[in-house]
C-alpha cells in the first residue's frame, strides 16, 4: 500500500491519500482508530450497493463504527439537487450531526455529490472518498471539485471541498463493466500525455497487464495517476492555472458530449478530443509528427476513438467551444502537448485552425 499527503497550502488541510489492494479491512480500522466523525454515513448508489456496499457496511460495523447507508439512483441523472435535498432529509431523519461524517462510495458521480452534501450539510461536515470506477480513481476522488448539475448544463453549481481521506482500491474494479474502465482509461492516457512520459510507456508496454482479468500491472498505473494529480492539486487548487494542464482533450471532447446531448461518453468524447488536440500541437509546430502518432497508436491499442464521425457538424463543435463555462470571453483555450510527458496551455487558439484540425481527424 501506497500513502500520499496531499497538503492543501490554502486551507492548511492535508488530504491522506492510500493506494493498494483490498483496503476494505485496512479502511475500517483506520476509521476506528482514527475517526472523521462519531458516526458514519455510506453514501452511495443502488448498483455500488450491491456490488459493494454491503460488504463495506459490514466491515465498518464490526469494527464498531455506527454507520448507515444511504443509496441514490446510479448514473449522471443522480447529480441535481432534487438528491442532494432528498440525503439532507434522510441525514436529518437519522440524526446526523455536525460530528457525524460521510463516506463517497461509488464513481465520479457518487464523489461530486457526496463532497456537495459534505460541504453544505450542517456548514460542512467530514467526508472520505472510496472511489469505485477507474475514473474516480485516477482523477475525480482527488482535488475536492464537488458539485451537481442544472437543466443548463454540468457540473454548474458546486463547491471546492477536500476529503480528508481518500482510499483507493483497485480491486473493487472487477464488478466494472469494460466500457467504464475504458473511460477511466482515457483519463489516465491523457494524464500520461500531459505529465508522464515513464506511464505513457508502461502503458504502450503493458497493455495486457493492465486490461485483462488480473490487471496486475493497474495498481502502479492507478497510484502514478493519483501522485500525479496530487501533485497538480498542491500547485493549484482551485484550478486558476497549472491544474487546467488536466483539460487535454477535453476542449473537443466537452463539445462533443455536449454536441451529441452525452450519448457519447466521458472517455469516447475525451479520446477523440485527444486526438485532434494532439494533431493540433503538431500543426502548431509543438508535438513532433512521431510522437503525435504514438499517442494515436496507443488510443487505439487500448480501443479508443482516435477518429471524430464524419457526420458531426464542425461549425456546431466550435459554437458550443466558444459557448463552455472554460472559455474565456469567448476564447478558445486548448491544453497542447510540447512532447509526451510534457504540455501547455494555449491561451486562445484562432478558431480557423482549430476547424481545420477537426475536418482532419474526421473519417
Ligand atoms: N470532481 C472532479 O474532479 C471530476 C472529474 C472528472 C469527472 N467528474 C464527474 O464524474 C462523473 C462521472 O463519473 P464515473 O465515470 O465514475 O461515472 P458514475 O459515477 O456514473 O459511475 C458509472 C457507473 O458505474 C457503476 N459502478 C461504479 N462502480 C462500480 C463497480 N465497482 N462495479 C460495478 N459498477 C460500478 C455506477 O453505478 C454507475 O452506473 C461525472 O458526473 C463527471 O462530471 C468529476
Amino acid at each position: 500500500m501506497e500513502k500520499i499527503n496531499m497538503v492543501l497550502k490554502r486551507t492548511e488541510k492535508v488530504c491522506e491519500i492510500f493506494v493498494g489492494l483490498g483496503l476494505f479491512d485496512f479502511l475500517a480500522e483506520d476509521l476506528k482508530k482514527r475517526p472523521l466523525g462519531r458516526r458514519l454515513g455510506i453514501i452511495t448508489d443502488t448498483r455500488v450497493e450491491t456490488v459493494l456496499g454491503n460488504r463495506l457496511h459490514k466491515r465498518l460495523i464490526r469494527a464498531g463504527i455506527k454507520t448507515d447507508v444511504i443509496a441514490i439512483d446510479p448514473g449522471e441523472d443522480s447529480k441535481q439537487w432534487k438528491t442532494v435535498q432528498w440525503i439532507f432529509e434522510r441525514l436529518i431523519a437519522l440524526g446526523f450531526d455536525r460530528k457525524s461524517a460521510l463516506i463517497a462510495l461509488g464513481g465520479g458521480v457518487l464523489g461530486d455529490v457526496t463532497g456537495f452534501v459534505a460541504s453544505l450539510y450542517m456548514r460542512s461536515i467530514p467526508y472520505a472518498q472510496v472511489p469505485t470506477t477507474l475514473l474516480a480513481q485516477v482523477d475525480s476522488c482527488l482535488g475536492g471539485k464537488t458539485g451537481i448539475d442544472l437543466p443548463q448544463g454540468k457540473n454548474l453549481l458546486g463547491t471546492f471541498y477536500q476529503p480528508s481521506r481518500v482510499y483507493v482500491d483497485t480491486s473493487i474494479l472487477g464488478t466494472l463493466p469494460y466500457e467504464e474502465i475504458q473511460n477511466g482509461l482515457a483519463e489516465v492516457i491523457k494524464t500520461a500525455v500531459v505529465r508522464d512520459r515513464g506511464l505513457f510507456q508502461l502503458l504502450e508496454n503493458r497493455h495486457d497487464a493492465i486490461v485483462d482479468e488480473k490487471r496486475d500491472a493497474l495498481e502502479e498505473v492507478v497510484a502514478r495517476c493519483c501522485r500525479i494529480k496530487s501533485d497538480v492539486v498542491m500547485a493549484d487548487e482551485r484550478d486558476t492555472g497549472l491544474r487546467r494542464i488536466l483539460n487535454f482533450g477535453h476542449t473537443v471532447g466537452h463539445a462533443i458530449e455536449a454536441y451529441t446531448n452525452y450519448r457519447v461518453p466521458h472517455g469516447m468524447a475525451v479520446s477523440m478530443g485527444m486526438a485532434a488536440e494532439a494533431v493540433l500541437s503538431t500543426r502548431m509546430k509543438m508535438l513532433q509528427p512521431e510522437e503525435k502518432q504514438r499517442v494515436l497508436q496507443l488510443l487505439k491499442r487500448y480501443d479508443l476513438p482516435a477518429l471524430i464521425p464524419a457526420s458531426y457538424d464542425t461549425e456546431k463543435l466550435i459554437g458550443i467551444m466558444h459557448s463552455d463555462k472554460k472559455a474565456e470571453d469567448g476564447r478558445i483555450a486548448v491544453v497542447l502537448p510540447k512532447t509526451i510527458g510534457d504540455a501547455m496551455i494555449m491561451q486562445s487558439v484562432p478558431t480557423l485552425l482549430i476547424e481545420e484540425v477537426i475536418k482532419e481527424v474526421q473519417g
